[in-house]
């Protein structure tokens, strides 16, 4: 570990941490006899923390961010740069960084035109929200004003996100939420057997039959009701889940058919993670609004873009006498620069390195040495995963599919931490099915590295199953 810190320093920042912070996502009490984990410093694919021990990280900074990796001076000194030019001025003006970030992007996303700032992913979707509920106003009467979202999707933690998503231990206690959500069900074949409609399909006929119970929802609902349907084109933290060959295709003419906006939430695959520029241009699905933050920047600066299309833009500017017909929204912090500025230098290093093709090869190799560890781990009963973004989900029966128990998970999650492993894992998200590794490893993971997670996973897997 380097830097100026020193050990008595360190022993500090964990006491004022320990009396002051109140950290993301975990229960406090342990800290009351044990140290809350500081992460001092990062460089590449590792982590160092207060003790100054390494860690591989395998999941770009715990929830799929840090896509180049750390340390990246170039990113840093591009921000720097801009700030001491210009570090914020309100969205209603432009700026330098943010005109040419919203052509760099565009021109990686054939068919959509227009970028609006924001700070989170979550903040992303809202706006999404926004635009199809003003649009529900300004042309349908105010009707068509629902949006549908799937079970095992999530799309963030304010209250409008939380009511749109399908993660059912994670919204418990924060009702009531706002009306006009409508859930869908998930796509995961692999739990297609706990699906009265999907009882004996697979492949094909299972994707287009989920893409049709969405169909059926629309029905249900009334189409003059319904403006938009909210996805994740792979879901992350729901358990990774790759649509089913025939979804995305039958997914799309629904949406065509029932004149329902499809907006796309490309929080964690957008900007290279599954070896495309963004997780739906795997599918050759054509979405209408695209939401995305995490790996804009990789974590260098807080930034999120709601991009749509011209026809959607057009939407809010085409009757300019009429006082309310814009998109009367503001993100202050959404005019900050530093946002687009360390995006342009994300979205270079990423071409100038060619980490798009790195990832599908390096994606390759852990699936590969995934499926390689399912003939030696019984509990492992499924493998998932797109480029470097893969699930493996854990059951005590393989033939039943009944998950093993979170308890088990986390002791695996716990164990590859002990040896220097940073993993994830679905978390408090569903009861009983709180039971998949996820791994998101940096896009400039090497073969060594792949193959360090894996051999940390196999032994984590063996000292606690065995
Ligand atoms: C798919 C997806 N959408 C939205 C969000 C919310 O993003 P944020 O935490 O930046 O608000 C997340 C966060 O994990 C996510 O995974």
């Amino acid at each position: 570990m380097e830097g100026n810190i020193t050990p008595n320093d360190l022993w500090q920042v964990v006491e004022n941490d320990r009396a002051h912070v109140w950290h993301h996502l975990i229960q406090h009490a342990p800290f009351e006899t044990a140290d809350p984990r500081i992460i001092v410093e990062g460089k590449g694919m590792r982590v160092w923390d207060q003790n100054g021990k390494e860690h591989l990280d395998a999941v770009s900074g715990g929830v799929w961010t840090v896509n180049v990796g750390y340390g990246r001076e170039r990113i840093a000194n591009a921000v720097r740069d801009q700030l001491v030019k210009l570090n914020y001025f309100a969205g209603a003006a432009g700026s330098i960084p943010g005109a040419t970030f919203a052509a760099m992007l565009t021109e990686k996303m054939p068919g959509m035109t227009r970028v609006y700032y924001s700070n989170s992913g979550s903040e992303a979707n809202e706006k999404a929200y926004k635009m199809v509920r003003q649009i529900a106003h300004k042309r349908y009467g105010g009707k068509k004003f629902k949006i549908l979202y799937r079970e095992r999707d999530y799309h963030g933690t304010t209250i409008a996100a939380m009511a749109s998503g399908g993660h059912h231990q994670r919204n418990a206690l924060y009702g009531p939420f706002p009306e006009g959500f409508i859930p869908v069900p998930h796509c995961l074949e692999y739990r297609a057997h706990e699906q009265d409609w999907a009882k004996g399909l697979s492949g094909e006929d299972y994707g287009i039959a989920a893409a049709n119970q969405i169909e059926q929802v629309i029905l249900r609902e009334g189409a003059d009701t319904v403006g938009g349907l909210i996805l994740e084109p792979i879901t992350a933290g729901g358990g990774v889940i790759p649509p089913p060959p025939g979804y995305w295709q039958r997914v799309q003419e629904i949406c065509k058919q029932h004149n329902v906006l499809l907006i796309l939430d490309e929080v964690v695959c957008g900007v290279g993670r599954t070896g495309t520029w963004f997780g739906y241009q795997n599918y050759g699905v054509q979405p209408d609004i695209v939401t995305m933050a995490k790996g804009v920047a990789s974590g260098y600066a807080a930034i999120s873009c709601t991009v749509t299309t011209e026809a959607v833009f057009e939407m809010f500017k085409d009757d300019s006498s009429d006082p309310l017909n814009y998109f009367r929204d503001i993100s202050t912090f959404g005019g900050c620069t530093a946002g687009p500025a360390a995006a342009i230098e994300n979205m270079r290093i990423i071409e100038d390195e060619d980490l798009r093709a790195n990832t599908d090869v390096m994606g390759a190799r852990l699936m590969e040495n995934l499926h390689a560890l399912t003939e030696k781990h019984a509990v492992i009963g499924d493998v998932r995963g797109v480029g470097l973004f893969c699930g493996a989900e854990l059951v005590s029966d393989r033939a039943t599919r009944e998950p093993v128990h979170e308890a088990k998970v986390q002791a695996v999650v716990g164990e590859c931490m002990a040896q220097g492993l940073v993993i994830g894992a679905t978390n408090r998200s569903f009861e009983g099915y709180n039971n998949t590794l996820c791994l998101s490893p940096g896009l400039i993971a090497t073969a060594d590295d792949i193959d360090a997670v894996t051999d940390g996973i196999d032994s984590a897997l063996t000292k606690v199953f065995s």
